[in-house]
């Protein structure tokens, strides 16, 4: 199969170049030969590629930035992603759309199901979740899979940035009040490429389109994500620190965060037959790698 991905830098377009086999080509286009701004951009690399399916992570994900330019947050996160899902929809393409939990108010006590109303806090969440509407309102064959607290061992994350601060101090401020999954970029590939192959082998079934939970299992808060991050990093010989957990309340951000980003993953689970593994087993990764020892 091909997949077209926008943009090339990103933590899950880099994720997903590094998914190539001899069965899947994996075309990743970024600016400036596709930009999200660019309607005319998109249409040509869509027509030009003639992918299977069309996949959209790239986006606007300057969270606290959002605030003072919303215009621009939803020029690339709902008119952007809009349009690339009407290019994939002219040569009859499904398109995966990437989202995130930030579309929701985040004071729920459980994790947040699919079917969970939408209240985003800020700028960037309410521009992705204009976006959502936007991919379903220009393609069908859509699913759209919202993610949360992604990380990998490229691009710029909380985790290489617990790993650099370790390197200069000795205990880290980290906010404890908020929970969520922490999201390993590979395994986000993964579950976007067992999406694709079930579009694909399935093109008439409808189980697959829609809107799907999909992040690593378990949950944690970002305290407690920096724990495991030092944990697994000074097993392994690199940097660590101490945790000093603080409040929301001592850590203002021009946006504002949900309390509770916990996604409810089992309709994912259920329709893809695929589960992303514990969020531990990630970090784990994430430590081989930032040392030399391993795969992803
Ligand atoms: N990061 C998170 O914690 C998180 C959490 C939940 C959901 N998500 C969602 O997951 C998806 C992937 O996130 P990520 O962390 O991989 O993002 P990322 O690393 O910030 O990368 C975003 C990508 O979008 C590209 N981009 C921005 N504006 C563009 C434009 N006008 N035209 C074309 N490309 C443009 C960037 O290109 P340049 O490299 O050229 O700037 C970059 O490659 C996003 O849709 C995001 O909303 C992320």
């Amino acid at each position: 199969m091909k997949l077209l991905v926008t943009g090339r830098d990103g933590q899950v377009a880099q994720a997903l170049s590094k998914c190539a086999s001899d069965t899947v080509e994996i075309v990743c286009v970024g600016r400036p030969e596709l930009d999200l701004l660019d309607p005319a951009s998109i249409k040509t690399q869509v027509e030009a590629h003639r992918p299977d399916v069309v996949i959209n992570p790239a986006a606007y994900t300057a969270v606290d930035k959002a605030e003072s330019e919303p215009e621009l947050a939803c020029a690339i996160n709902r008119d952007g992603a809009g349009y690339v899902a009407e290019a994939a929809a002219r040569i009859g393409v499904p398109i995966i759309q990437i989202s995130t939990d930030y579309v929701f108010r985040g004071d729920k006590p459980s994790p947040y199901t699919e079917d969970d109303a939408t209240d985003p806090q800020g700028a960037y969440g309410a521009s992705k979740l204009a976006g959502e509407q936007a991919v379903a309102a220009a393609n069908p064959t859509h699913s759209i899979l919202r993610t949360a607290w992604v990380y990998a061992p490229w691009g710029n994350n909380f985790a290489k940035t617990m790993l650099r601060l370790a390197g200069d101090r000795d205990v880290v401020r980290v906010v404890a009040d908020q929970h969520g999954t922490p999201t390993y970029a590979p395994d986000i590939a993964d579950g976007i490429l067992a999406v694709a192959r079930k579009m694909l082998a399935e093109k008439e079934a409808s189980d697959w389109r829609g809107v799907f939970h999909m992040t690593n299992s378990g949950a944690t808060s970002w305290a407690g994500f920096a724990e495991e991050i030092f944990a697994r990093s000074s097993e392994r010989g690199g940097a660590s620190a101490g945790v000093e957990p603080i409040t929301t309340a001592d850590y203002p951000t021009p946006a504002k965060r949900p309390a509770n980003s916990r996604l409810h993953t089992a309709k994912f689970t259920n329709v893809f037959s695929h589960t992303l593994p514990d969020w531990r087993e990630g970090v784990i990764r994430f430590c081989d790698q930032a040392h030399g020892k391993t795969r992803d």
